[in-house]
């Protein structure tokens, strides 16, 4: 969906369908002309339409104006709405009239600029709402929407330039999260980082010799049951001489469970287990295209994790980047693996911050649901900012405890850690687990185990893989650096 932006009397627009947003209680008012026009259709219809939110109502205008149809969507009460809610809102809007195979719309932004709200709030989520992965069908679905044309006398391109630019990178990571494995190896991930490489954008793998040197056994150990070799994909942003932020997102591109082996069941999943390393690839991608002032440095140690013949067994010892051991328990807690060795090769960046972004334990899905990632970390500072970033994506956040008494929880007979205590805290400890890895560094872990996939569609997000996250990083580093 391509975005204008025209100052013209909306009545006068030529096109499929006109979204004028309506609030609860407030009527029509706003859209008086258009009434008048229409012989008064409006007034009468909001007998039944309330404009509750995200509520619809299609109009045939039978020539009568321009605009071939009217749809009006419901915002709410005006007390209640917020930029969440305008963005559901868009969602909804946009996938109704995508439905119906609507292709030239356009978006009446009178009311929400009124409301002194964001009308690219309500396009991003209309963005966001209009995608479907169809790369693996032969029935193609052709009912995109082409064109929104965005009514507006003020000018809105700043605003609506960076909706599309997070919303594209959002829907780039959907499709690296959606593609099956056998299509989305370490290799092919590492193909994906690459073409990213643009002004500022390095992009370059550790392998499994040099992973070897570097002395990354944690990460190693779950690569080893996989004939597919890792790919630890580092991939940098820098558009200013600071220390960074380092971003690693987990990035399993098959998750088994290795000789812990998952149940059958729901196993298909598991493709998305790199959907932090897509996140991650996502933001670097928006950021570079935004030419933000930042340094961003993203870190995603890929493998599979495989039952091969010479995948790592529980009770087997490895050595992480810093020397620390760990005894693998579980060879199903392969995430914490992979990122404490990254967490222990950031410290060479010098970073601001590091911030880890993984799929990373079921209890965190079994605690929050969908609605939230839960937030751990050893900076307070760095965990608000990214809390605030959280309420105004809608990608929210919820703090959870690192108490030390966890300490106990991982302590292991024959190492200096195991990688897993079984199911009692299980999202706190797997956190716990890699606040040993952090160290001193300013770091936060995001747990988005229950938000990376929606099983149901939601306004804004078919389906799928969301790519939570990318939203998210993306205002939390444009506001606070
Ligand atoms: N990738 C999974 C976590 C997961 C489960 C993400 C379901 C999304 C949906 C992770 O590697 C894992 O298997 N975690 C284990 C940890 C346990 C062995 C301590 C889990 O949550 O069961
Ligand atoms: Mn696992
Ligand atoms: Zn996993």
């Amino acid at each position: 969906m391509k975005i204008l932006i025209k100052n013209i009397k909306e009545a006068g627009l030529k096109c499929d369908a006109l979204i004028l947003p309506v609030l609860e209680k407030e009527g029509i008012a706003l859209y008086k002309a258009i009434d008048e026009s229409m012989g008064g259709v409006l007034g009468k219809i909001s007998r039944e339409f309330k404009g509750k939110h995200n509520e619809v109502s299609l109009l045939h205008t039978y020539g009568k104006i321009k605009p071939e149809k009217l749809l009006l969507i419901g915002l709410g009460k005006k007390k209640e709405l917020t930029r969440e809610k305008l963005r559901q809102a868009g969602g909804k809007a946009v996938s109704y009239l995508r439905d119906l195979g609507v292709k030239e719309i356009a978006l009446s932004t009178r009311l929400i600029s009124m409301l002194r709200l964001k009308p690219s709030d309500f396009i991003e989520g209309g963005l966001l709402s209009d995608y479907r992965f169809l790369n693996y069908k032969e029935e193609k679905d052709h009912k995109a929407v082409k064109h929104m044309c965005v009514i507006s006398s003020k000018d809105l391109t700043k605003e609506i330039k960076y909706a599309e630019v997070t919303a594209s990178s959002v829907l780039f990571a959907r499709g690296l999260i959606n593609t099956p494995s056998n299509d989305m190896t370490p290799a092919l991930l590492f193909k994906a980082a690459k073409a990213l490489k643009a002004k500022n954008v390095s992009v370059r793998v550790i392998d499994g010799k040099e992973a070897q040197r570097l002395g990354m056994g944690a990460y190693l150990s779950v690569a080893r049951g996989s004939e597919e070799p890792p790919k630890f994909i580092v991939v940098s942003y820098a558009a200013k001489k600071t220390r960074p932020v380092v971003l690693i997102g987990k990035s399993i591109t098959f998750d088994s469970g290795g000789i812990s082996l998952k149940p059958a069941e729901g196993m298909e999943k598991m493709k998305y287990d790199m959907a932090g390393g897509a996140a991650v690839l996502g933001v670097i991608k928006a950021a570079a295209e935004l030419g933000l002032p930042l340094c961003i440095v993203g870190l995603l140690p890929a493998t599979e994790n495989l039952p091969g013949g010479s995948a790592s067994k529980p009770g087997d010892v490895v050595r992480a980047i810093e020397g620390k051991t760990i005894e693998i328990i579980s060879t199903d807690a392969e995430g914490r693996m992979t990122i404490a060795d990254a967490l222990g090769y950031a410290k060479r960046f010098k970073p601001r911050a590091v911030i880890d972004i993984a799929t990373l334990t079921g209890a965190c899905s079994i605690a929050l649901g969908g609605e939230a990632i839960a937030l751990m970390g050893n900076d307070e500072g760095l965990m608000e900012k990214l809390r605030h970033a959280g309420e105004e994506t809608g990608e929210r956040l919820w703090r959870m405890p690192l108490f030390d008494e966890y300490k106990e929880y991982i302590k292991s007979d024959v190492a200096d850690i195991k990688n897993s205590s079984g199911k009692q805290g299980a999202l706190v400890t797997a956190g716990y687990f890699l606040k040993e890895f952090a160290g001193e560094t300013p770091w936060a872990h995001l747990d988005i185990a229950g938000t990376a996939w929606t099983d149901k569609d939601k306004p804004y997000t078919p389906k799928g893989a969301t790519g939570v996250g990318v939203r998210l990083l993306l205002e939390f580093l444009r506001e606070f650096f």
